[in-house]
């Protein structure tokens, strides 16, 4: 092995920098060459390719986002695209591909994989709806905007004895919603993986409100509900101010945490340590606080589960 490929693929999550540079100086101080591949598996199809050094990465472990950008792509997703995708990383002579991404660009790597590609995948999305790994690079920064947000909002919601209802990211999974919640002190907690009912949560409110609450704050996963629709009905059957206030993106970007720069730049060097092995269709992922390396398609078969634990505590604390 010779030269390695790197890029960036789906939603871009703080940390992904980190993991870069963790990759492209272990790979340097292996002594091999780095291809840097822009806008994620489009740059291959493209041959949107720079060559990286140690000094390509100065400056980007603070820094948010992916200096390599970042896509999602569709014309990989068929067998012509792969086969083009192979035929392009042959001509540049590229003898391995680290991939950093969510559960999209995981298949993505298993594709490459199959098709004769040394291939490793690092997780990289603020959703942590992997299931495999505890952990997944960008979920810390994004719950810790989130705990900043609705401290803000706490104190307008109590000055004013209204209810937020604050709706946060994460796709189909709750995690965001769940963690966020628990260390900011949200009233409730909104998830997908958990049906729940409008009537009982707005008996929950006026009971709190009476009991001494000034202020109630709910945070609505987006995969959970809508939104605008839940904010309405519950105003209207609580008879209590509401105002819904959507995070959005703002949780995508930013400084990533220390958490997220530890784990990222771990995650980035044990990638090239498993290539030096000789390994390919390889997951990265962290149980404990270990780092462990299973296969792509072992980890994509973990069902990703909520944390039911940490929601029967989010109940409890919230009385
Ligand atoms: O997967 C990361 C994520 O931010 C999800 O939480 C969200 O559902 C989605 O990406 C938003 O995607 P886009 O940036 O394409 O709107």
């Amino acid at each position: 092995m010779k030269r390695i490929g790197i890029l960036t693929s789906g939603g871009d999550a703080p940390g992904m920098n980190a993991a870069i540079r963790a990759v492209v100086r272990t790979a340097v101080y292996h002594g091999y060459e780095v291809m840097g591949i822009e806008r994620g598996y489009c740059g291959i199809l493209e041959d949107w390719m720079t060559p990286m050094n140690s000094r390509s990465v100065s400056e980007i472990l603070q820094k948010g986002g992916t200096i390599l950008k970042t896509a999602r792509c569709d014309a990989f997703n068929s067998k012509e695209g792969i086969q083009k995708a192979v035929e392009v990383i042959q001509k540049r002579e590229i003898d391995a591909i680290v991939v950093i991404g969510g559960d999209g660009s995981f298949r993505g790597a298993e594709d490459l994989h199959k098709a004769g590609i040394p291939t490793i995948a690092i997780p990289g999305t603020i959703d942590n709806d992997l299931g495999y790994t505890d952990l997944t690079i960008g979920f810390d920064t994004a719950i810790t905007t989130v705990m900043e947000s609705v401290s803000k909002l706490r104190d307008t919601s109590s000055s004013h004895e209204r209810m937020f209802v604050v709706e946060v990211m994460g796709r189909n999974c709750g995690d965001i919603a769940l963690f966020a919640g628990v260390i900011s002190g949200a009233e409730e907690v909104i998830v997908p993986e958990i049906p729940f009912s409008l009537p009982e949560i707005a008996h929950r409110v006026k009971r709190g409100m009476s009991g001494g609450k000034s202020h109630y704050i709910i945070l609505v996963a987006e995969g959970a509900t809508d939104p605008y629709i839940f904010t309405k009905e519950l105003e209207e059957l609580t008879q209590i101010h509401t105002r819904l206030a959507v995070i959005g993106h703002l949780q995508r970007g930013g400084s990533p945490t220390a958490t997220d720069r530890l784990l990222a730049t771990q995650m980035g060097a044990r990638a090239v340590d498993e290539l030096c092995k000789g390994r390919s269709g390889v997951a990265i992922g962290l149980q404990g606080h270990t780092l462990t390396a299973k296969s792509i398609s072992e980890a994509l078969a973990v069902r990703d589960t909520l944390n039911m634990e940490l929601y029967r505590l989010a109940e409890i604390l919230a009385r």
